[in-house]
């Protein structure tokens, strides 16, 4: 009653700068606050915060009633930068830490793993050691559509990630080198929110495999341990680089995925529909019949700008007879592939994910990488 206005206008001045983003996935201008560990947040993670949090302590900045005074001294007395200092102190580099785009599931373990189970504050916590990792998980059949349970074992010194039917005896059912492994959430086109997307290269393509498992906590540790896996390996095969250097190579996100059709070479073809995953990092955009198949149908190496590549809105003149109607070019030295998207709003996010791809300079890898893709695959 009294000291509501003022205690308000106290938790305005707050809200800079350190505090002008959520504590726990970036996003900008937090609403809520929580008075246990003292950070702003967003609604989102108040959510996840309020689950373990004592009640009336996950609270609405706008909204809620700030008359007591200690909250609000508390608040003052701690904030976003103080927290990060005491529950961050000890993330391992490999640990992913999520942004405000990436699925509940990421955002929810970290918020537990740092406050409620405390994984962070010091470096003693066992989890966090170099230890391989057992145990079962549901893949998806290759040809069959349903999920079956498989042993998946993870060992950092073959350097290998093996999976197992119930039959032991028969030894592994599928061995994944570390080397090539990529790993990501894709839980909508899964099905299941937990649902993991592996991929690896087999035989010169991309191989995957998707699984998943009840428990948030047990996939984002799974995660996690393919993550510090992947790292390991990678600081063995480049010992001259730096941490920084390698940690944005441990794993990638697709940066967008969804279906276009696509007509061939002669362009006289006929539209198919497809799926299509941009691999941004991997600069690979691969084509699929449906979205969960082992092997891609096609691809396409998307390069820069400098060695002849281009991605144009439209379609080449006198081209229709789609079902969609929103057309992309892509250039390449070797051929244009034309596309077409469902709507204006598709249309802008492709052309937006495929000229970042072709506006950043290719690396040494990338132009071995080009030459292969190419070698790989007839026209
Ligand atoms: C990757 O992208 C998907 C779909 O956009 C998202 O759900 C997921 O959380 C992202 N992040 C990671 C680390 O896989
Ligand atoms: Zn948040």
């Amino acid at each position: 009653m009294v000291n509501r206005e003022r205690n308000n206008q106290l938790l305005e001045t707050l809200k800079l700068p350190e505090n002008s983003e959520c504590a726990d996935c970036g996003l900008p201008d937090p609403d809520w606050a929580s008075c246990k560990v003292g950070v702003f947040i967003c609604l989102q993670c108040s959510g996840v915060h309020r689950s373990f949090t004592e009640s009336g302590k996950v609270k609405s900045i706008q909204l809620d009633n700030w008359e007591d005074e200690r909250l609000v001294q508390f608040m003052i007395g701690n904030g976003n930068l103080k927290a990060k200092k005491k529950y961050e102190a000890f993330v391992p580099p490999f640990y992913y830490r999520p942004h405000a785009n990436d699925c509940i599931a990421l955002k929810e373990q970290w918020i537990r793993a740092k406050y409620q189970r405390e994984e962070f504050m010091s470096n003693k916590v066992t989890m966090h050691t170099t230890a391989d990792r057992e145990g079962i998980l549901y893949k998806r059949g290759r040809d069959r559509k349903g999920f079956q349970e498989r042993r998946f074992v993870l060992s950092r010194s073959e350097g290998l990630l093996k999976y197992y039917t119930k039959d032991n005896g028969k030894g592994p059912k599928g061995i994944i080198p570390i080397q090539s492994l990529n790993v990501m959430f894709q839980g909508e086109k899964i099905g299941h929110q937990h649902g993991l997307e592996i991929t690896y290269m087999k035989d010169g393509q991309t191989r995957n495999i998707f699984v998943y498992h009840d428990s948030a906590e047990e996939i984002v540790a799974w995660y996690n341990a393919l993550r510090e896996a992947r790292l390991h390996y990678l600081k063995t095969t480049y010992p001259q680089a730096s941490e920084a250097e390698l940690i944005p190579k441990i794993t990638r996100n697709y940066s967008k995925v969804g279906y276009m059709e696509k007509t061939g070479p002669k362009k006289k073809e006929a539209f198919k529909k497809r799926w299509f995953n941009l691999d941004s990092g991997g600069r690979k955009l691969l084509y699929y019949k449906n979205p969960l198949d082992a092997f891609e149908k096609g691809g396409i190496f998307i390069g820069s700008k400098e060695r002849g590549y281009a991605v144009q809105e439209g379609l080449p003149q006198g081209l229709k007879g789609n079902n969609y109607d929103c057309g992309i070019i892509i250039q390449t030295p070797a051929r244009e592939f034309v596309l077409t998207c469902e709507n204006v709003k598709e249309q802008r996010e492709w052309l937006k994910a495929l000229r970042g791809v072709v506006s950043q300079p290719m690396t040494k890898e990338d132009i071995i990488e080009e030459a292969n893709f190419r070698r790989k695959r007839p026209k």
